[in-house]
C-alpha cells in the first residue's frame, strides 16, 4: 500500500473541497458550511496549513447568531442543488444560515488547531475564545436538562436518522408539510439515504421552529421532538474541557466552564441505562430510554470518563463486523448496514472514539480501530460512510472529513491524536 500517496489524495480532496475560506463536505450533495464537518475539516488542515484552519473555523462563526447559535449550516452562497435551502429556514440574517445547531466540538478542534500553532495561533485563539464561550452559554442556557444536552431536531445530532430518534420522531406529525422536492436522493441512491416519511416529519419540525421565529423558549415548551442525546452531551462535555484549557492557557476565568463540567458529568450519569447496561439516549417528551446501542455511546472515553463498562459491548460488536464502528449495533433489528446512520460505519466517529480510548489508556483497542480504519479507507476511498460488513463505500464520494481524518489521525504518518 503506497500511504504517500493517499496522503497526497487526502490533502488533494481538501483541496478540491475548498471554497477558500470553508471548506463544503462535498460538492454537489452538500453545498455550504456544515457545522461540525468544517470543525474537522480546520483539524484536517491543521496537519499542513494553520492559516487555512484558522479561517475555516473563523469563517463558520461568521453565521453565529446574537443568541450565541453556531447553525447547522452557513448558507454563504446560492446553490440551486440543495433542500432545505434558505427559503424554508426562514433565518432573517446575513450569512443566510438555518435555525438549528450541530456537535460543538468547534472548541475541542481549534485547541487542536492552537496546539498546531503556538507561535502564532494565540491571538486567533483569543479572537475565537469569546465566540466559542457564548455558544457553549446558549447550550447551557436553552438545552440542558439534567445535565444532558437536548436536540430539537434528529439533524442537531449530526446522525440524522439514527434508530435513537424512531420513537421521538414516531410522535411527529409530517402529514401537513405540503409539496416539496427532496435534492439529496438526485445525488446518491435513494436506499441510501432517509425515507420519504422521515423527511416529512423533519420538515414539520423545521417548520414549528420557523413559525416560532426560532424562539428556544416555545421550542423547548411545545416542539414536537426533544430528545437528550447521549452523543451531543458527551461531545459537549470534552469540548468544555478543552475550552477550560484554552481558558487556562490565556489567562481567562475558568469558574463558569468548571461549573458546566460538573453539571455534564452528572448528566453522562443521568445517560446510563441499566436496564441494558450502556449510555443512551432519552427522549424527554415522554421520559423513556431510546434503547439504541449506537456508536454515539461510544464517545464516552472520549468525553474524559474512565468506564470500562462499555468495553465488552465495543469487543463483541467489533467481533460482529468487518469494519467497525458500525452506527447501530449489528444485533438490533433495524441494522442496515447502508442506510447512513443505521448501521454504517463512519470514519469521523471512529476518530473520536479511537482517541478516546487511547487517552483513557485503552492502547490496544484505541489502535486496532486505527488499523481498522486505515485499511477502510486505503481499500474503499473517502467515502462519507462505509458498509460494516465488507467496507462496500456508500454516500458522498471526495468526503471532506474522512479526508481530514485520514490526515490527522488514520494514515500511518498521522500524529493520531490531539
Ligand atoms: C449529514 C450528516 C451530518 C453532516 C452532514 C454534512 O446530514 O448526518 O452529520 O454534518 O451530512 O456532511
Amino acid at each position: 500500500m503506497n500511504f504517500d500517496k493517499i496522503d497526497k489524495r487526502a490533502r488533494k480532496i481538501m483541496r478540491e473541497n475548498d471554497r477558500g475560506l470553508y471548506t463544503v463536505p462535498t460538492k454537489g450533495l452538500y453545498p455550504y458550511q456544515w457545522n461540525w464537518d468544517s470543525a474537522f475539516a480546520a483539524w484536517g488542515f491543521s496537519t499542513y496549513d494553520v492559516r487555512r484552519a484558522w479561517s475555516e473555523l473563523e469563517t463558520l462563526f461568521t453565521g453565529q447568531w446574537d443568541n450565541g447559535m453556531v447553525p447547522h449550516i452557513v448558507f454563504h452562497k446560492q446553490s440551486i442543488g440543495y433542500f432545505p435551502g434558505p427559503d424554508v429556514w426562514g433565518v432573517p440574517r446575513v450569512p443566510h444560515t438555518s435555525g438549528i445547531t450541530q456537535p460543538p466540538i468547534a472548541a475541542t478542534m481549534a485547541r487542536a488547531v492552537y496546539e498546531a500553532d503556538k507561535h502564532y495561533g494565540r491571538i486567533h485563539m483569543e479572537l475565537m475564545y469569546g465566540r466559542l464561550v457564548s455558544w457553549h452559554r446558549w447550550f447551557v442556557k436553552y438545552r440542558l436538562h439534567d445535565g444532558m444536552v437536548a436536540i430539537t431536531h434528529p439533524w442537531e445530532s449530526g446522525r440524522d436518522n439514527a434508530v435513537d430518534w424512531d420513537d421521538a420522531m414516531a410522535n411527529v406529525d409530517g402529514s401537513g408539510v405540503g409539496e416539496y422536492t427532496r435534492r439529496d436522493t438526485s445525488h446518491v441512491d435513494p436506499s441510501m439515504r432517509p425515507k420519504k416519511e422521515d423527511y416529512d416529519r423533519y420538515l414539520a419540525m423545521v417548520q414549528f421552529g420557523r413559525d416560532t421565529g426560532w424562539n428556544e423558549v416555545e421550542i423547548a415548551r411545545n416542539g414536537p421532538f426533544r430528545v437528550a442525546d447521549v452523543g451531543m452531551t458527551l461531545l459537549f462535555l470534552r469540548a468544555c474541557r478543552d475550552l477550560l484549557h484554552i481558558a487556562v492557557e490565556l489567562d481567562h476565568e475558568v469558574e463558569e466552564i468548571e461549573g458546566w463540567i460538573a453539571m455534564l458529568k452528572r448528566g453522562v450519569e443521568n445517560h446510563w441505562n441499566a436496564e441494558r447496561g450502556h449510555y443512551d439516549s432519552i427522549d424527554l417528551r415522554t421520559g423513556k430510554f431510546t434503547n439504541s446501542l449506537s456508536s454515539a455511546s461510544f464517545l464516552v472515553w472520549f468525553a474524559g470518563i474512565r468506564d470500562d463498562r462499555m468495553l465488552p459491548h465495543l469487543d463483541r460488536i467489533m467481533t460482529e463486523v468487518a469494519f467497525g464502528v458500525p452506527s447501530n449495533d449489528p444485533s438490533d433489528p433495524h441494522f442496515n448496514p447502508l442506510r447512513y446512520w443505521r448501521g454504517p460505519s463512519w470514519g469521523m466517529m471512529n476518530s473520536l472514539i479511537g482517541i478516546g480510548l487511547a487517552e483513557t489508556g485503552h492502547i490496544v483497542h484505541a489502535e486496532k480501530l486505527r488499523k481498522n480504519t486505515q485499511k477502510l479507507i486505503a481499500e474503499h476511498g473517502f467515502y462519507e460512510y462505509f458498509s460494516p460488513v465488507d467496507g462496500a463505500p456508500a454516500g458522498g464520494n471526495h468526503f471532506t472529513w474522512t479526508a481530514a481524518i485520514w490526515l490527522t489521525w488514520a494514515s500511518p504518518h498521522a500524529k493520531g491524536r490531539f
